[in-house]
């Protein structure tokens, strides 16, 4: 069977978002909401995807182009409306790449211009991120099959404002699409609404685009008047009813994008949930759609799990954390905890209240844990760094452990260099490493040690000297002040009680 040609429209303004952010690269759920479109289209294996663009052009081209490498990018001109989206989307299609190039030129890469194929031509919206491949499939599957010049998924909704309408005729049949501008009363009171996803017939979208006019409300080529125009022209229009309402849900304005974000997020829950994950509080929780989750992975609430994040089985995680891709090993603990581009080992324990930064990787049974950061750091097998820490650009051997307070001080202003601590190595508290050092294993470092230099395996590093107090130095070298007039009371104390019998 030849796959279909997919059009997403994504030329549109979003005036209703009141943003300066294009309305289709806005996020929902941890996509924007061209990329659910485009993921939608992605599940029907299309012999090509078409993203229709105008307004914030080379942003909503360049997401378009990261999302789909090898989508055609199709300008729409000045000229308004879905059916003119669709216009603009079908002479890019005719027109290939290398007509314009260089004339003569016969490259595989283009079709000649105007050749009809046979594939059916679905058109979804950039901004309904709830229609899902399966939605799509089963229209193309229904078109197909009936033969349909036109097959549109529809909806029967509580509150149908905004949407356009479907008007059916004595026989049921759908007869044409009225926008809520254009509807009178009767029409709007209709609860059937037109979702915004269609399959055509190339030959009767054709036809009926060539017959649009802007005889409307807004003044635009609609592409829903197609329905009526295929209709004319003796094609079935045909109507699918979605089985749940919610897939048709569009994002006009932001509570709507609240609203479908919810919605997709709950379906990526649900599915964890049905999967085997334990779901303490589904509201608040997070899931992004390429996040991968093993049986028995347990989500606190206030969990936020996006891009490429996996958790294997057993890993507890929350409360209130987010991970970005990051890994998380089987039975680790993850508590109250920020994450990006880490990867924490089996068994391992972090947090509460700690910041894993790129290029971090803990081993087995290693610990990171309260108010410590980390950022391109190894820390191997059983090493820990409790608390208080900042750990940059090193590598922590096996079984060491870094004292609270301490810093690697991996930046001179200039450049960024390493440090090595190895096996079975103890720094001591509130340390400052000042890279690049190596610490040999086994050594370890005095309370406030500053370390610059390398440490031979099992030695001890002091650094300060021993500890010298300076006599009376506060009353000579701070008189009056607060503190000098508490040390000459505290001193006069000590005279006084000596000088008693
Ligand atoms: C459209 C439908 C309406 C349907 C609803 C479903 C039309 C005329 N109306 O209305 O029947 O119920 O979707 O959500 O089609 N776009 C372009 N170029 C344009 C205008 C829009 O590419 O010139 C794109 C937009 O970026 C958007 C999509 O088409 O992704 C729909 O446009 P929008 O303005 O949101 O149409 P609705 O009023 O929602
Ligand atoms: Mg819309």
């Amino acid at each position: 069977m030849t796959q279909p040609v997919v059009i997403i429209l994504a030329a549109g303004e979003g005036t209703r978002m009141k943003s300066r952010t294009p309305k289709v690269l806005h996020q929902a759920a941890g996509r924007s909401l061209l990329g659910h479109a485009v993921a939608a289209a992605q599940g029907l294996d299309p012999s090509q995807l078409v993203v229709v663009v105008r307004h914030g052009r080379d942003l909503v081209a360049a997401e378009a182009q990261r999302l789909a490498p090898a989508a055609l990018i199709a300008d729409q001109d000045e000229v308004p409306g879905t059916g003119r989206a669709v216009q603009c989307a079908l002479a890019a299609i005719d027109q290939p790449a290398d007509a314009v190039a260089a004339a003569g030129d016969h490259s595989p890469a283009g079709r000649p211009a105007g050749l009809a194929s046979p594939e059916p031509i679905v058109v979804i919206s950039g901004d309904t991120p709830l229609i899902d491949a399966g939605t799509l499939q089963a229209l193309v599957d229904a078109h197909l099959a009936a033969g349909n010049a036109v097959t549109l998924l529809t909806a029967l909704v509580e509150d149908p404002f905004g949407y356009g309408r479907i008007v059916r005729d004595q026989a049921g049949q759908v007869a044409k699409i009225v926008e809520q501008r254009d509807a009178s009363p009767e029409q709007a009171a209709v609860r059937e609404i037109n979702a915004g996803a269609y399959v055509f017939d190339r030959e009767a979208l054709r036809a009926g685009l060539a017959r649009l006019g802007r005889d409307n409300d807004q003044g635009e080529l609609y592409l829903t008047d197609v329905a009526a125009a295929a209709r004319a022209a003796g094609g079935a229009v045909r109507a699918v009813i979605a089985e749940d309402p919610a897939v048709i849900q569009g994002v006009n304005d932001r509570a709507q994008l609240a609203q479908a974000a919810a919605a997709i997020n709950q379906r990526l829950v649900t599915r964890a949930m049905i999967a085997g994950v334990t779901v303490i509080d589904p509201a608040s929780t997070w899931i992004g759609p390429e996040v991968e989750l093993e049986a028995d992975v347990t989500l606190l609430p206030g969990t936020n799990l996006a891009g490429r994040t996996s958790v294997a089985a057993g890993g507890v995680i929350g409360p209130f954390t987010t991970l970005t891709d990051t890994q998380v090993g089987p039975g680790a603990i993850v508590d109250r905890t920020v994450a990006r581009g880490a990867v924490i080992g089996e068994g391992a324990c972090v947090g509460p209240f700690t910041h894993l930064r790129p290029g971090t990787v803990l081993g087995a049974r290693t610990k990171a844990g309260s108010f410590t950061e980390l950022k391109a750091a190894r820390v191997d097998a059983g090493a820990k760094v409790p608390h208080l820490a900042y750990v940059g650009d090193a590598a922590v051997g096996e079984g060491a452990n870094v004292g609270a307070g301490t810093i690697f001080a991996n930046y001179d202003g200039v450049t960024k260099s390493k440090c090595v601590i190895g096996p079975g190595a103890r720094i001591g508290s509130n340390n400052v490493i000042v890279a690049p050092v190596e610490m040999g294993a086994g050594a370890y470092s005095g309370a406030g040690a500053v370390v610059r230099g390398d440490v031979p395996p099992g030695a001890l590093v002091v650094s300060g000297g021993d500890q010298r107090n300076i006599e009376g130095w506060t009353i000579r070298k701070r008189p009056g002040s607060a503190s000098a007039l508490a040390a000459e009371r505290a001193l006069g104390d000590q005279i006084n009680r000596r000088a008693r019998p």
